[in-house]
């Protein structure tokens, strides 16, 4: 099934086996979805106080939206900021939310914690379980100052759920929302979305009214920038890889390429390569750039970027960003390979 966009007539063959065979109607929509979540989280909540963690994806501010609709006051958001994101990331966050949250939305500047914790790790999947590991920590650390709360809410997704394996799939990836977890968290979960996959939550964000910069931002792994960094996470590794990826995504925005391209970022190797700076030698590191097309995150192309927008943005990387010598660009489709590198 996984495979179904990249097969020929795939999506026709799926449609006629479940409206045609099955006998399926397709009933689904995103004001039935909203009405029924927003009335199954207040059954489940009751009285009791609920915090959402945001990030600033589709998400995490669909699920805090469907919370505010259900519960109001009982919901408090907190975006923990691991020190992870993109460029100007944090301070987009804040600047979504807090308005419209006012003081049920609490910000939290965590990244000198997580960047100690990482120190010397270069393992993927321990990373990934120390940042899942931290988060939740601070979470609990922080969320003590706001007093009682019963649940904690995820955005948690089906690929998510799928990925992060079960009993019939292999663990492909330990993605943070759910393996992540240590087992002895001590609040009770609601993941209203752990059904759906991104196209539909796109589509009751647009129905919830949230803005266009949330409805379409890119997915960003939980565990941020740690996993497009091959090795050791470090601030310097961090800026570098910061600084190539908003070059590499502003040139997509600037051409117009970004509405044909699903995701798009800049990874950093972990290995040195020998260049020539005008006389000088030099020895840094490249940059991999990754852009895909995919509908549903199971399966995905890479982007065929024109030839002459991949040399400018790798002539601007290469002169703009101390440290990096080289620009590579990734041509592999998932699968074989993953969207992420890590
Ligand atoms: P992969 O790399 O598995 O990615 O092909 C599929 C989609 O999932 C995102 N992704 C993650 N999201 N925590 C997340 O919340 C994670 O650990 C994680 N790893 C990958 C990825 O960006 C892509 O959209």
């Amino acid at each position: 099934m996984l495979e179904v966009q990249h097969t020929p007539c795939g999506p026709q063959i799926l449609h006629n086996f479940l409206y045609g065979a099955c006998g399926c109607t397709g009933g689904w929509h995103p004001t039935a979805f909203i009405e029924e979540t927003v009335a199954q989280l207040r059954a489940i909540i009751g009285q009791d106080r609920v915090l959402c963690g945001v990030s600033g994806g589709v998400d995490s501010a669909v699920v805090a939206t469907l919370l505010d609709r259900a519960v109001g006051d009982q919901l408090t958001a907190m975006f923990i900021d691991h020190g992870l994101l993109r460029q100007n990331e944090a301070e987009q966050v804040i600047a979504t939310f807090a308005p419209r949250l006012g003081d049920r939305f609490v910000a939290v500047d965590a990244s000198q914690q997580f960047l100690q914790r990482l120190q010397g790790v270069t393992d993927p999947e321990q990373k990934r379980r120390i940042i899942g590991e931290t988060f939740i920590r601070t979470f609990e650390a922080e969320a003590e100052k706001l007093g009682e709360f019963r649940y904690i809410a995820h955005g948690t997704l089906y690929p998510d759920v799928i990925e992060s394996g079960g009993a019939q799939t292999a663990t492909i990836k330990t993605h943070h929302n759910v393996g992540g977890l240590p087992a002895d968290i001590r609040w009770e979960n609601l993941e209203p979305l752990r059904r759906l996959f991104k196209d539909e939550v796109r589509q009751i964000a647009t129905q919830l009214g949230l803005p266009d910069e949330i409805v379409n931002r890119q997915p960003f792994p939980g565990p941020g920038l740690a996993v497009r960094i091959a090795g050791e996470v470090t601030a310097e590794r961090l800026e570098i890889v910061r600084a190539a990826d908003a070059i590499f995504r502003d040139e997509l925005q600037a051409t117009g390429l970004s509405d044909q391209i699903a995701q798009s970022f800049a990874v950093l190797a972990d290995l040195h390569s020998v260049g020539v700076m005008g006389d000088e030698r030099t020895y840094a590191y490249p940059v991999i750039l990754r852009a895909v097309t995919t509908t549903d995150y199971m399966t995905a192309d890479w982007a065929r970027i024109p030839d002459e927008v991949l040399v400018h943005i790798a002539s601007r990387i290469v002169n703009e960003v101390a440290g990096v010598n080289r620009v590579l660009y990734d041509v592999t489709s998932k699968p074989p390979a993953t969207i992420e590198w890590e």
